[in-house]
């Protein structure tokens, strides 16, 4: 039985459809992505999920229990993450923790010793007794992090995980995940950076426009919608027109973006005598086919 089960979910701001009819079910142990751009409406998914807004319509159950009904039940075994950091400015770091666990009963010498534990695994030790305004963007994400596996959660909710974060803390934060995954803590983590949705998520929707896409694991989404590599021409302006009439001439799919044509040849022969490079197809290039629009602008 999938441990998060949503049907139908919708979320409307007066005029404005942000969640459209979504159905979803995620299984226990797995880590679930929800990839797609700004504005998608991966947040107010989220959300919706960890009753922090009510949904417009549609109905959500978590390890059994309607949400509705039973919210206090269901936020005890969620740790969320949020997007945005809500971290207490007046606490110190290690404060930061130790009174997130008092919402949820922890006994205090538990919560400090959980704290601590924490602090080492977010490498944030040394600032244990600081003030969250000493602290640097990276660290307090981190700290938010943290502060979400305060109660054991038996499913974690991340909104944007590695956002602000730099390379070595973003493999921190990966590998820390990782750890959680193999302990069986479930996953639903949204993002708008492939390479975090494929090196993390069991399988992955892509949500456009409020709707689900479609959903496949990451190397299924790769093989059935790229069925070869990507040819990639970085233009100069004066050759850029010549480019683009030759590829027209030879019939190729491709994409314009971030100054670089990505074509989508179904055979290397057809980018014969193009300038450019070959690369590995990425779930970045499925969200171009299926969306029209690349996932970061
Ligand atoms: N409280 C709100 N009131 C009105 N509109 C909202 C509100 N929250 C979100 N929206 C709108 O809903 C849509 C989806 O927003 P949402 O924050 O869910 O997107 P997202 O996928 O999380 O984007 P991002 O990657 O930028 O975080 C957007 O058009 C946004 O402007
Ligand atoms: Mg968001």
């Amino acid at each position: 039985m999938a441990i998060i089960r949503v049907t139908n979910l919708t979320k409307k701001f007066k005029d404005l459809v942000a969640v459209d009819d979504i159905n979803l079910e995620i299984e226990e142990g797995e880590c679930f992505g929800l990839l797609g751009p700004n504005g998608a409406g991966k947040t107010s998914i989220i959300r919706m999920i960890t009753a922090v807004s009510p949904p417009s319509r549609g109905d959500i159950w978590v390890d059994g229990r309607e949400l509705r009904k039973h919210p206090r039940e269901v936020k005890a075994i969620l740790g969320v993450i949020p997007q945005t950091d809500n971290l207490d400015e007046d606490l110190t770091v290690i404060q930061n923790l130790t009174t997130f666990a008092r919402y949820f009963a922890i006994p205090r010498e538990v919560a400090y010793q959980r704290s601590v534990e924490i602090l080492n695994s977010m490498a944030l030790e040394g600032k244990r007794d600081s003030k969250i305004d000493e602290l640097s963007g990276g660290m307090k994400r981190r700290l938010l992090i943290g502060r979400g596996l305060v109660n054991a959660p038996k499913i974690i909710i991340l909104d944007e995980p590695s956002i602000g974060l730099d390379p070595q803390a973003r493999h921190m934060v990966w590998r820390k995940l990782k750890e959680l995954k193999s302990q069986g803590i479930t996953q639903l983590l949204c993002t708008q950076n492939m390479e975090e949705a494929a090196r993390l998520c069991d399988r992955v929707a892509i949500i456009h426009q409020g709707r689900i896409i479609d959903i496949d694991t990451p190397q299924a989404f790769v093989t059935r919608y790229m069925s070869n590599r990507v040819w990639e021409i970085d233009v100069t302006s004066d050759e850029r027109d010549s480019i683009m009439r030759e590829l027209e001439r030879r019939q190729l799919e491709f994409e314009e973006f971030a100054g670089i044509i990505h074509v989508f040849p179904k055979d290397d022969s057809l980018v014969e005598g193009l300038p450019g490079v070959a690369r590995a197809a990425t779930l970045e290039d499925v969200f171009f086919k299926l969306t029209g629009r690349s996932l970061v602008e």
